[in-house]
């Protein structure tokens, strides 16, 4: 903040990885996400007008100015719309300066935008004493998400954002919010989570992702639940006749990816990662066959890690490109690496990047002077 003042309060969000359970946070399902190391931090200061300012570390020429009368949802804009989103979802009525320092990668469907939202409200919540807890924060930033940004996105990103802990997986329950911690050490039974960036950027806007939805959605409908947390699979073989295909085979996808989500919970525990490897590539084919969000280089990245001996693969996030995982023997980590590198290149893709991170903290608050 050079030519800004110092800041009164400093937050940070991370990003993260959907170890199993896609595609489910609408339909009221369970979720098995962790928080990844890389984060987005927020540094914030009251303004005495009402005035607000926002900027970002990575590009310090453009300052976006306006004030707190002109929020207006659904508006034109670029990144900073997240921002302004958060603002105006927890309804802040004093001025603000914020400027973005955002480390987690971008279009990489490792939810850079989800650290960014939670990031901006925790600070927030902190300079102007608002006392939300972190299901609030966590319903507030899908809000701003949703119908300022115009997003259709679920709960999973901004729950884990928020209410991640170090060393575990979240099991989140997308009815209500409640969470479990469920520890996730691979590295003491020599393992590692590689995540593949197919680096083909997706949009959750672009339609896809809400298509799916909606399928979900009338076929709850048609079925008489609620949601498809509310179906059984005997329920939706029984009900076939009476939705589309689309329906069924989305619904189907949904009703098994919600049991492989409760079987992974049980392999997890058990440090079963032979079993829970094969789970995951269930969920992989679930996705790319029934929710068809998959994509050739998601596939490419996914097939070629099986091929290299990983114990279990799939893509990750909305889907239709971003990343996939693969959970991989440590020693192996390098060789798969290489492989999946050949992999894109024969096939004319462009070169994937890599990632692993161990489950890391979930958002907080790293400097409060807000009292001074
Ligand atoms: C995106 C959305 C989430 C979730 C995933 C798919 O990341 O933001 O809410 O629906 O896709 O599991």
């Amino acid at each position: 903040m050079s030519d800004w003042l110092e800041p009164h309060v400093i937050a940070s969000a991370p990003g993260r990885v959907n170890l199993i359970g896609e595609h489910i946070d609408f339909s009221q399902g369970f979720v098995l996400p962790f928080a990844i190391a890389d984060r987005t931090t927020a540094k914030l200061r009251k303004r005495s007008d009402d005035h607000i300012r926002i900027r970002s570390v990575q590009r310090p020429d453009a300052v976006v100015s306006t004030s707190l009368s002109e929020l207006k949802p659904l508006g034109s804009g670029d990144w900073e719309r997240y921002v302004l989103g958060v603002i105006w979802s927890l309804k802040i009525d004093e001025g603000v300066d914020i400027e973005i320092d955002g480390r987690v990668p971008l279009g990489a469907g490792l939810s850079s935008s989800a650290a960014l939202e939670c990031a901006v409200a925790v600070g927030l919540n902190q300079l102007f004493d608002l006392n939300l807890n972190k299901k609030e924060l966590a319903l507030l930033t899908q809000k701003a998400e949703n119908d300022y940004v115009g997003v259709p996105c679920g709960i999973m990103d901004q729950s884990v954002s928020l209410m991640a802990e170090s060393g575990s997986a979240l099991l989140l329950d997308c009815r209500d919010l409640t969470t479990t911690l469920i520890p996730f050490d691979l590295a003491a039974s020599d393992l590692e989570l590689l995540v593949i960036d197919t680096q083909v950027h997706h949009a959750l806007v672009d339609g896809g992702y809400a298509e799916r939805r909606g399928n979900c959605e009338s076929a709850a409908q048609k079925m008489g639940v609620v949601s498809m947390r509310d179906l059984s699979s005997q329920h939706l073989h029984e009900s076939k006749d009476l939705l589309t295909d689309h329906e069924f085979l989305r619904a189907r996808h949904a009703v098994t990816e919600i049991a492989r989500v409760a079987t992974a919970v049980e392999l997890l525990k058990a440090k079963d990662f032979v079993e829970l490897g094969r789970i995951i590539t269930a969920s992989h084919n679930s996705l790319r066959d029934d929710y068809e969000v998959s994509c050739p280089e998601l596939n490419c990245a996914v097939d070629t890690a099986l091929a290299h001996g990983a114990l279990g693969a799939r893509m990750v996030g909305g889907g239709f490109g971003g990343s996939a995982i693969a959970l991989v023997a440590r020693d192996h980590i390098a060789a798969m690496q290489s492989a999946i590198a050949r992999a894109f290149d024969s096939a004319g893709f462009t070169t994937p990047r890599f990632f692993t991170s161990l489950p890391s903290d979930g958002a907080r608050v790293e400097l409060d002077h807000s009292a001074i």
